[in-house]
C-alpha cells in the first residue's frame, strides 16, 4: 500500500501529538513532533543565556549560535517514542517545562529558526509514511500532503489537559496561569509574520472537545481507508485508459 504524508496542525494543547503518536504507530509511520523542535531551540537559547524570560533574546548572538544546533529524534524501543535530541543531549523531558513553553513562541517566530527546522523537517519527510504535527505543516512545510487535518478544541479543555500533563511531571500551576500562557502562546502563532498557524484550504477540522483519544483514532483512520481507496481506484482507471 502507498505511504502518504499526514500534516496536523492545530492550537497548543489541542492533543496533536497524542493522536499524531497513535496513527504513527498504527500505521507504521514515523512521528515527527516539529513543535518539540522549536522548544528544543528554545531550552538552548535558555541555557546559553541568549534568552531571558520575556526578554528581547541577543540576535547576533542567537543566529551565531543557531548555526551549531543539530534537532533530532532517536526511537527509544523501550518507550516506544521518537524521543527529541539537542545535539547530543536527550532534552525530550526537559523541553516540556512552563520555562520553554514560555518562551518558545517567540523563539519560533525567528525567520532563520524557522527556515532551519523547515528545511530539515522536509529532509525528514521526503520519503512519505510520516505523521507531522505542528502549526504550519499543512500550509507550508508539505502543501502537497495527502492528509491535512487541522485541530481545535474548548480552551478550558485545553486548559485542564494541560494542567494535568504539567502536575504529571510534578510541575504544579493555577489553571489561569495554565490558560493565560495557551492563549498567549495562540495569540503569537496566529498572529506571526513568519508562516503563522493557519488552517490550510483543504484541512479537514477535527475539534476534539468531546471526543475521546479512540473516536479521533478511528474518525482518521476511516479517512485515511477513504482516501488510499479513492487513490487505488484512481490508479487502476488511468491503468485501464
Ligand atoms: O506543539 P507545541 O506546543 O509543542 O509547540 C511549541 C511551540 O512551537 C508553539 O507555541 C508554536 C511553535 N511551533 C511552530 O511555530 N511551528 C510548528 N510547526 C510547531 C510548533
Amino acid at each position: 500500500m502507498s505511504k502518504i504524508t499526514i500534516a496536523i496542525d492545530g492550537y497548543s494543547s489541542c492533543g496533536k501529538s497524542t493522536l499524531a503518536k497513535a496513527l504513527a504507530q498504527k500505521l507504521n509511520y514515523s512521528y515527527i513532533d516539529t513543535g518539540a523542535m522549536y522548544r528544543a531551540v528554545t531550552y538552548h537559547f535558555i541555557k546559553k543565556g541568549i534568552i531571558q524570560n520575556n526578554n528581547i533574546p541577543d540576535m547576533p548572538r542567537l543566529l551565531e549560535e543557531l548555526k551549531h544546533v543539530v534537532v533530532y529524534f532517536q526511537y527509544n524501543s523501550q518507550t516506544r517514542v521518537s524521543e527529541t535530541y539537542l545535539n547530543d543531549e536527550n532534552v525530550e523531558r526537559v523541553i516540556r517545562g512552563m520555562d520553554v513553553a514560555q518562551n518558545v513562541s517567540k523563539i519560533s517566530s525567528i525567520k532563520e529558526v524557522r527556515e532551519k527546522m523547515v528545511a530539515s523537517q522536509r529532509e525528514m519527510g521526503k520519503h512519505k509514511g510520516v505523521v507531522m504535527d505542528g502549526r504550519d505543516i499543512g500550509s507550508h512545510v508539505f502543501p502537497n500532503a495527502e492528509l491535512k487535518l487541522f485541530m481545535t478544541a474548548d480552551t478550558d479543555v485545553r486548559t485542564q489537559r494541560r494542567l494535568n500533563e504539567l502536575s504529571s511531571k510534578g510541575e504544579y500551576y493555577t489553571f489561569e496561569e495554565v490558560k493565560q500562557n495557551l492563549e498567549k502562546r495562540d495569540y503569537e502563532d496566529t498572529h506571526r509574520k513568519e508562516n503563522p498557524l493557519i488552517k490550510a484550504k483543504d484541512a479537514i477540522v477535527l475539534d476534539n472537545t468531546d471526543l475521546g483519544k479512540e473516536e479521533q483514532l478511528e474518525f482518521v483512520l476511516k479517512l485515511i481507508d477513504d482516501l488510499l481507496l479513492t487513490q487505488d481506484e484512481f490508479k487502476a482507471v488511468t491503468k485501464l485508459h
